[in-house]
Formats: C-alpha cells, sequence, structure tokens
C-alpha cells in the first residue's frame, strides 16, 4: 500500500468507544439536550454561562477519555499510506493524542480547547487549566466561546461536504469503507459496509491492508 492514497472522514462514532456521547446516537447529546439552547450563537447570547458550563463537562470528559484502537489504526494508517489526510467533524483531541500528525488531519468543526472572541480573532489554547468565569478578549473584551462550530439554526445534521468528499473518491475508483454500527446516508455508495464498533473493526482493516502489501 506505500501507493496507496487515503482519505479517512470521521464523526463522534470513533471516539464512542472512549467514552465520549455521539450526538444522536443512543444516549447522544441531541437526545436529551436541544442544540438549539447549546450549540447556537444566539444560545450563547442568551445564557453565556450555561453554554460554557456545557462545554466545560465536555472538555473534562475528554480530557480524561483515551484513544481507542480506531484512532490508533488510523494513525497507523496515516504513517504508511502515500497520501494521507484525515477529516474529523470531532473537536476532542483524541486523533492527536493517538499521535497523528496535525498536519494530516483537518477538525473541520474546530478544536473544543480553543477559546476563541466572540467578536475579533483572538483566540488562546486551554488544553489543561479551566476556569469558571465566563472569558473577556485581552483584546476587545468581548465575551470569549468555545472554538468550535456552531449551528446555524435549521441545519440537517448529515453534512453534505462530508458525503460530497466520500463520493468524489468512489467517481474516481476508490473503494468506500464504511464502518459503523448503522446505515447512514452513505451507506449505499459504500463499496464495503462493516457494521461493527470502530474499535472493534478498525484495526483488522488495517492489518489486512498492511497483509496485503498495500501499506
Ligand atoms: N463505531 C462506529 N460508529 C459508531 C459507533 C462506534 N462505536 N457508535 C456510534 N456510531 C455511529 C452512529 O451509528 C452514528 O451513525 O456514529 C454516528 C454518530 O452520529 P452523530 O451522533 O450524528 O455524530 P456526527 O455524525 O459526528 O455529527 C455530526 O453534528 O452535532 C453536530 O457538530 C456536531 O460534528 C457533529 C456533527
Amino acid at each position: 500500500m506505500p501507493d496507496m492514497r487515503v482519505l479517512v472522514l470521521t464523526g463522534a462514532g470513533v471516539s464512542a468507544e472512549s467514552g465520549i456521547p455521539t450526538f444522536r446516537g443512543k444516549d447522544g447529546y441531541w437526545r436529551n439536550l436541544d442544540p438549539t439552547k447549546l450549540a447556537t450563537p444566539e444560545a450563547f447570547a442568551r445564557d453565556p454561562q450555561l453554554v460554557w458550563d456545557w462545554y466545560r463537562e465536555r472538555r473534562q470528559r475528554i480530557r480524561n477519555a483515551r484513544p481507542n484502537a480506531a484512532h490508533e489504526a488510523i494513525a497507523k494508517v496515516a504513517q504508511h499510506a502515500r497520501e494521507f489526510l484525515l477529516v474529523t467533524q470531532n473537536v476532542d483531541d483524541l486523533h492527536a493524542r493517538a499521535e497523528l500528525a496535525k498536519e494530516k488531519m483537518v477538525q473541520i468543526h474546530g478544536d473544543i480547547f480553543v477559546t476563541r472572541c466572540s467578536r475579533c480573532d483572538f483566540s488562546v489554547l486551554e488544553r489543561d487549566e479551566e476556569r469558571q468565569e465566563i472569558p473577556r478578549c485581552a483584546n476587545c473584551a468581548a465575551l470569549m466561546r468555545p472554538g468550535v462550530v456552531w449551528f446555524v439554526v435549521g441545519t440537517t445534521a448529515t453534512f453534505g461536504y462530508i458525503i460530497d468528499w466520500a463520493l468524489r473518491a468512489n467517481r474516481n475508483g476508490g473503494e468506500l469503507i464504511e464502518v459503523n454500527p448503522e446505515e447512514t446516508p452513505l451507506s449505499r455508495f459504500a463499496t464495503r459496509r462493516v457494521r461493527e464498533p470502530a474499535a472493534i473493526a478498525l484495526p483488522g482493516i488495517v492489518n489486512d491492508l498492511t497483509n496485503r502489501g498495500a501499506l
């Protein structure tokens, strides 16, 4: 596989076995919480403390979590493939903590440990310490907010750009392997559907590729 070009797309499912809830799965965040009350600019304007409390609870849960075998398998592919890119919707840092090189990944929904100004482009990284008060910008004194992508109300869950990338690879003769215990809008385009949890399935898939001399 030294010749293989690999694009990996991940979402909340890859971190589920590290104890990070998904959004729409069985115990997903959006089952019990309303995203319009927590993950929109309007929600932040209405009640910034409520929003910060929720993101701080998530940050602490991520700090206490560890990358799982799926994160490690993806990091292994990144080391061996001729060309590799991970595009993740996840704002957690588990891919990076599985030693996947920063230049080989894109966090398209942002990084939960970044705190950025809600007005100017000042931002800070808060991997370890956590404050309790609502932070203010050292530059312009505006409120600081979690550095993640927020919903603009009315946006569907399945993000078109994710499907688009997968289909483009597929249209160019690429293999599209879907690893998900459940059906998704991408399933009908997949050349292979693996209905298993990621941390169970991915190490085996990567070993296969390695044994096939593709990696
Ligand atoms: N292994 C693989 N897939 C899993 C696992 C697992 N162990 N557990 C759950 N899944 C799958 C579910 O079947 C579901 O298809 O992960 C998917 C999780 O979907 P969502 O909860 O909708 O999360 P995601 O697709 O990442 O959400 C996209 O929506 O809320 C916004 O910005 C947020 O980035 C997020 C975006």
